[in-house]
Parts: C-alpha cells; sequence; structure tokens
C-alpha cells in the first residue's frame, strides 16, 4: 500500500496543538503561577439561557417514545435551516432553505468542502490566515499560491489580475488579523472570481462581531457572488457552540462549473459522509435567532468586545501597532522590540504567564506580529493587560 505522502509535507503539529503542548509544560513547571489565556479563540462565557432551556427540552423530547428522533436529515432539520433563512433575510440575502446545510462546525466544512474539487486546481489563500486552509489542501497535495497580506495593505490583499486560480480563500472578519473587508473591496474579488471561473471559499465565522451595517457580514449582500461563492459559518463565536458543535454552509443553487451544480454534489456529499448533528444540538442552534435568544447572545457578544476594546486601548497606551478589535475578537499586534513571533510567544508566557498565538503560525506574513483573544473573563483580561502593561 502507498500512504498519502502529502502528509509529509504538513508541519509536525497543528499550530493550537504545539501551543497546547508548550502551555502544558509551562504549568507543570510552574503550579504557582497563575496562567491567563488569551491563546486559541475558544470562548468562555456559558450558553444563553435559552439554548440551555432548549437543549433540556430536546434531552426530554429523546426520552419520550412519540417524540424521540432516531437519525435526522443529513443536511439539517427544516426548523434550524428556516431559523438560518430568515436570519439571511434580515440582511437582506434571499436564500432557499435547501442551499443551506447544517454541521458539526465551519472547520470541518472547510476541509470537506475539498471532495468537490479536482486535486489539480490552483488555490489562493491570504497569507497569513487560519492554518485550516493551507493544511487541508496540502493533505490533497494542491498547488498553493499566497495573496500577501501585510502592513503596507491593511492586512486586505486585493486581486491581482496576473494571478490565476481556481478557488480563493477569503475570511472576512479576518482570523487571525481581525481586518474586515469593505463591500466595495468585495465586490473586486467576486468580479475577479467571475472572470477567472474561480470559487470563492467565504468564512464568515465571525460575522457577529461587525458592528457597522455598511461591513458586509455575508458575501451574499454583494451582487454576483452566488455565482461563484460558497459561504461558511459557525455558531463557536456567534453562541458560545465551540464545545457543542454547529455551524452551517451556504452552497447556492446558481453555483454551476462545468454544468455542475455544487449544491447538489454537497448533498451527495454530505448524505453519503455524514449522518447529521444531533436533534438536540440543532434545537440549541435554533434557539438563537429567537427574539430571547439574539438578546442573550448579543450580551455575550458585548462583553467580548468590551474585552477586545481593553486589549486595544493597552496597545493604544503602549504606541503598538495592531489591527482588529473593533469589528473582531481579535488583536493582532506587531510584537515589541522587533520580537520574533515565537520568541514574544515564550518571552510573554514565561515573564508574564500570559498565553497567545504566534502570528508566525498562521505564515510568513505573520513573523513578528501576535494574536490575543478578548474570549476570555473580564478580570483576566485586565490583569493580562497589567501584566503586559509592565513589560514594555
Ligand atoms: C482560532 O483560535 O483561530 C480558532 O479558535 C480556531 C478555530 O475556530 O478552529
Amino acid at each position: 500500500m502507498n500512504i498519502n505522502k502529502n502528509y509529509l509535507n504538513l508541519e509536525d503539529s497543528y499550530l493550537f496543538s504545539t501551543i497546547a503542548k508548550k502551555v502544558s509544560e509551562f504549568t507543570n513547571n510552574h503550579p504557582e503561577k497563575k496562567l491567563i489565556k488569551m491563546g486559541i479563540g475558544d470562548v468562555t462565557l456559558p450558553l444563553a439561557p435559552v439554548v440551555v432551556e432548549a437543549i433540556k427540552k430536546a434531552a426530554d423530547e429523546m426520552g419520550v417514545q412519540a417524540t424521540f428522533k432516531g437519525y435526522g436529515p443529513e443536511q439539517g432539520y427544516g426548523f434550524l435551516r428556516e431559523a438560518i433563512q430568515k436570519y439571511y433575510s434580515s440582511k437582506n440575502v434571499n436564500l432557499a432553505a435547501d442551499e443551506i446545510f447544517i454541521s458539526d462546525g465551519a472547520k470541518s466544512d472547510l476541509g470537506n468542502i475539498l471532495d468537490l474539487f479536482d486535486k489539480d486546481n490552483t488555490i489562493l489563500i491570504p497569507d497569513p490566515v487560519y492554518p485550516v486552509y493551507v493544511d487541508t489542501n496540502t493533505m490533497d497535495g494542491r498547488k498553493i499560491i499566497f495573496a500577501d497580506a501585510n502592513e503596507a495593505n491593511g492586512f486586505l490583499p486585493m486581486p491581482d489580475e496576473n494571478i490565476n486560480c481556481d478557488v480563493i480563500y477569503i475570511c472576512s472578519p479576518n482570523n487571525p488579523t481581525g481586518a474586515v473587508y469593505s463591500k466595495d473591496a468585495l465586490k473586486k474579488w467576486v468580479d475577479y472570481a467571475l472572470k477567472n471561473d474561480a470559487i470563492i471559499i467565504y468564512d464568515a465565522a465571525y460575522e457577529c462581531f461587525i458592528k457597522s451595517k455598511d461591513l458586509p457580514s455575508s458575501i451574499y449582500q454583494i451582487e454576483g457572488a452566488k455565482d461563484c461563492a460558497i459561504e461558511f459559518c459557525s455558531f463557536s463565536k456567534t453562541a458560545g457552540f465551540t464545545g457543542t458543535r454547529c455551524g452551517y454552509t451556504v452552497v447556492p443553487k446558481t453555483l454551476i462549473r462545468q454544468g455542475a451544480s455544487l449544491n447538489k454534489f454537497w448533498l451527495r456529499r454530505q448524505t453519503t459522509k455524514f449522518n447529521g448533528v444531533p436533534y438536540i444540538v440543532q434545537r440549541a442552534a435554533e434557539a438563537v435567532f429567537s427574539t430571547e435568544g439574539q438578546k442573550q447572545i448579543k450580551e455575550n457578544l458585548m462583553y467580548y468586545s468590551e474585552n477586545a476594546r481593553i486589549i486595544s486601548e493597552t496597545m493604544d497606551k503602549k504606541s503598538i501597532f495592531y489591527t482588529g478589535g473593533k469589528h473582531s475578537p481579535y488583536i493582532w499586534l506587531k510584537c515589541p522590540n522587533n520580537m520574533k513571533s515565537w520568541e514574544f510567544f515564550d518571552y510573554l508566557l514565561n515573564t508574564a504567564a500570559v498565553v497567545g498565538t504566534p502570528g508566525a503560525g498562521f505564515g510568513k506574513n505573520g513573523e513578528g506580529f501576535f494574536r490575543l483573544t478578548s474570549f476570555g473573563n473580564r478580570e483576566n483580561t485586565i490583569e493580562a493587560m497589567e501584566r503586559f502593561s509592565n513589560l514594555f
């Protein structure tokens, strides 16, 4: 037999696993130190009360013969797809319910979607960006080219007419930089994709942090996008589902390539390789869209946004360059004293017991940068920023 040798081209360990290992070594060696984690973007606030109620109610239904559910539809229950459809209508985006597919999270779908694409496609990925895009394409052996994101372009690279590609990744608000594309800028990407017959993989996992109606929170707010884009979203950051697991992917029916419907391909893929998200979790996700649910999750999002403001204020006071924080839970800062990303990671961990994410882990252009998350609790965020301020 032959192994998939493409795996030999990956880093030994996934970025956040490497960090977790380093942190565990630190806590074993220094059990007396209070560690503050601002590394992986994991939420800390509990689920909203209406979500918990929905989980309890659905669990009760599962224990009663008349309401018990076995296998559900692989693409998700109608009640959740319709709730998402309404959510999109509120953003002036009209979708059919069968253009929406429920999954166990955006990360899985971002990897799984590649089943639909030939291995000979050329992939355009911004650098720096969420490492899953590069790793999943590397596993399949696809050719990857990078769009440089840097201080000069505000970490928002624009299309280059001289470059040909088949699949384009866009994450806005961006992980890790927090930069957000304007409608005009996104329109340029849509036009470029249409011209090149390319597909845009649009990661909208952080759309709920956008605070201005002038900024696009879905690529389908841009004319032409339904003919070239697949959108991925998640309840992880929106409603604290990192441990509950639920997300959704939108594949418009107008997305046709070489005469084939990608919506049909995805349905075929999901019905064959996936058995759906638990009923209980889908009821929990549905509750997020109720009036009370929207109110409760907004309170949590505002809490994280205030943390982001506290972190940004510290960077301002110390005159440290950064992006993000305003429409994003991430603050992307330039490492003080020209330190390299991993050097700064070790320095902050060892001197302040604060964990962040080294920018170099998101791509070569991330070298010299560092990401802090605002998903911690208030007390820890304030304490971490006090410790940070005392160092510089
Ligand atoms: C991150 O920290 O970049 C995210 O939490 C990772 C993820 O969403 O999988």
